[in-house]
């Protein structure tokens, strides 16, 4: 990123402490959208910090909904089209989905049938990493179609929190780290 523009994107992104619930420090990144310099950094250092080669993958998988945000303005800079992963409930059918635990519960995801082919490599966008449950489901939805993920790009990932094998195995880079 860069340490000027990473202490930038770190100046404006909030922490609450209780929210959702005790014990959390909520990582609140709409600060940075909401701001014209920090979106526009924001979604140039993602493009340059990509894990793998803009060749090495055909399209960006966003994870609702924070993914999203990010997700698809980074697919229209990249040239890819851009694939929602909803949570469940939300995608006409048909649709599979994946039941996993994130830091602060437990919720289920899907993914229309339509929406990835056999083969199709996928790069996942997301704001956070945490304890990597909601990366690991996606990646499952992901391989359930016979496609394969070509990398993880995070904006932040929380250290102290063990991250999962599946996802360690996996390139991804993340901007920003912290506790
Ligand atoms: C947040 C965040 C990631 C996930 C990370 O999403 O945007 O998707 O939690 O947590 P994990 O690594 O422990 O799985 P949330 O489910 O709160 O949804 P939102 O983006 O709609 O706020
Ligand atoms: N998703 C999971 N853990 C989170 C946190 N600490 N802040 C924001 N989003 C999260």
């Amino acid at each position: 990123v860069g340490q000027d523009n990473a202490n930038y994107l770190l100046s404006l992104i909030r922490t609450i402490p209780g929210f959702p619930k005790e014990g959390i420090n909520f990582r609140d990144f709409m600060p940075v959208l909401a701001d014209a310099k920090g979106l526009s950094i924001l979604i140039d250092a993602l493009a340059k910090a990509l894990p793998v080669s803009v060749d090495d993958f055909d399209a960006i998988a966003g994870l609702e909904s924070r993914g999203f945000l990010i997700g698809a303005p980074l697919a229209v800079r990249l040239g890819k089209g851009f694939v929602a992963i909803r949570k469940a409930g939300k995608l006409p059918p048909p649709t599979k989905r994946m039941e996993y635990s994130l830091e602060y519960g437990t919720a289920a995801i899907e993914i229309e049938d339509e929406a990835i082919r056999p083969g199709e490599r996928v790069l996942v966008v997301d704001d956070l990493i945490a304890t990597g449950g909601t990366a690991v489901a996606a990646q499952k939805l992901i391989e359930g179609h016979g496609a394969v993920v070509a990398g993880f790009s995070f904006v932040m990932e929380l250290t102290g929190i063990p991250t999962p094998d599946a996802i360690e195995r996996c390139r991804r880079s993340s901007l920003l780290t912290m506790p």
